[in-house]
């Protein structure tokens, strides 16, 4: 199995607890699920894989540890890396600004030559006018609504644990 660190970016424990599901799903161990106050580049350094999750606050912007994370991933450097990345919001709410912080982090890291995986997760079955994190019917990574879905979050994490194993990220 890959070496996979697992970075959140929570501020009222939703995405917190995604995380810990998603380390569940893939068997990744509780220690290596982290934080990302906790990031440092050297800490990301040792990881093959990261899957990084951020909600969305504020007017569709990254939950607020990730503004003093995302350089020091830059900076860790990101090339060979497989990177994935998952976020929740609210559609009900935020429908125009729906898992932003997810393409936030997509877009922060495209230049880094690492190689993302989990992408291509189909819109259908959610319900949002607008979000950063989706193009051509796909976000970019896995997308939650744990306010107005929660009944469909696990099976959402499923399918994408087999999407990560399928594209060899485990
Ligand atoms: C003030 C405020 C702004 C928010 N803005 C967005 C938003 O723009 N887009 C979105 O999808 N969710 C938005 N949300 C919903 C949060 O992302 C959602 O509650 C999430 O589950 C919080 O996760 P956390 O506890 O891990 O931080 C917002 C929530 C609050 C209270």
């Amino acid at each position: 199995m890959k070496k996979i660190g697992i970075y959140y970016g929570s501020s009222t424990g939703t995405c917190a607890e995604i995380a810990r599901k998603i380390a569940a799903a893939l068997g990744v161990a509780p220690a290596d699920v982290h934080d990302v106050s906790d990031l440092t580049a050297a800490s990301a350094a040792g990881y093959e894989v990261l899957l990084l999750g951020s909600s969305t606050w504020g007017d569709g912007e990254l939950q607020d540890d990730w503004y003093d994370a995302l350089p020091k991933l830059r900076e860790a450097g990101l090339r060979g890396k497989m990177v994935g990345l998952f976020g929740c919001g609210d559609s009900g709410s935020y429908p125009d600004t729906f898992c932003n912080a997810i393409g936030l982090l997509y877009d922060g890291l495209k230049e880094t030559g690492c190689s993302f995986v989990g992408g291509g997760v189909e819109t259908d079955g959610y319900d949002f006018s607008a979000s950063s994190a989706a193009a051509d019917g796909k976000f970019v990574g896995l997308a939650l609504d744990d306010i107005n879905e929660s009944g469909r979050t696990d099976e959402r994490i499923a399918r994408w644990a087999e999407l990560l194993k399928a594209q060899g990220a485990v």
